[in-house]
């Protein structure tokens, strides 16, 4: 049987407290077998989310959001891959909201994925088709399609699968995930397919129940 990976999002979203709310729904709450499960969350909650799922002893994994495209040095406000690596094992780049609302560009996104390889954090790269230029080596691509995001219309599973099978056979990627309005209700639709090696979830991650549903479903 194949690894699912479902990755959360969390976005801009939540603080200390409602991090630590939804990390206490999972604490009796196992993880089926051959599902890696990662969250991705805001820079302030790295560690404490971190922490907490080492101290408990949950299943899942932690990943940043973003990383700053220079390494360490005087770069006020910027977060670099060495200080991620100390609590997170994976960072997702290249999401469409840091293109809409930063301007960032595929070149910082490949910037970006070189730093997350010096240090060995496992870069989750968002491209919005099946023909965006894949940087070398970069081990999860996450499919987006920007008008399913927050949209609540997600792409067709056929599709999603059509573009995950042109980006393995064109990029020599291995894993390919859908992201863009999965639920619990539509993500085995997704995850059926043999093409499709998970899913991204955005607000359907925030609801500790919905999100054990997609797990569950998937
Ligand atoms: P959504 O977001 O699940 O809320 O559509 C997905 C994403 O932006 O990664």
């Amino acid at each position: 049987m194949k690894k699912l990976f479902i990755v959360a999002n969390w976005k801009s979203h939540k603080t200390t407290s409602g991090a630590v709310e939804w990390l206490l729904f999972f604490k009796d709450r196992p993880i089926p077998e051959g599902k890696e499960i990662i969250l991705c969350v805001p820079f302030t909650l790295l560690s404490v989310c971190a922490f907490f799922i080492h101290e408990h002893n949950l299943s899942f994994e932690v990943g940043s959001q973003d990383i700053s495209l220079f390494e360490e040095g005087s770069y006020t406000g910027e977060i670099n891959a060495g200080q991620i690596k100390e609590f997170a094992d994976y960072v997702l780049l290249g999401h469409s909201e840091r293109e809409k609302y930063f301007g960032e560009t595929r070149d910082t996104v490949e910037k970006k994925a070189k730093q997350a390889q010096i240090v060995s954090l496992q870069t989750i790269l968002c491209v919005p088709n099946a023909e965006t230029a894949i940087p070398e080596n970069t081990p999860i691509i996450a499919y987006e399609p920007p008008s399913a995001i927050g949209s609540g219309l997600p792409d067709t599973s056929d599709n999603a699968e059509l573009v995950a099978i042109k980006i393995k056979n064109n990029q020599g990627v291995h894993v390919v995930l859908y992201g863009g309005s999965v639920t619990s209700e539509n993500v085995a639709s997704f995850t059926q397919s043999s093409h499709i090696d998970g899913v991204l979830v955005g607000k359907a991650s925030l609801d500790p129940e919905e999100f054990l549903r997609i797990i569950e479903h998937a």
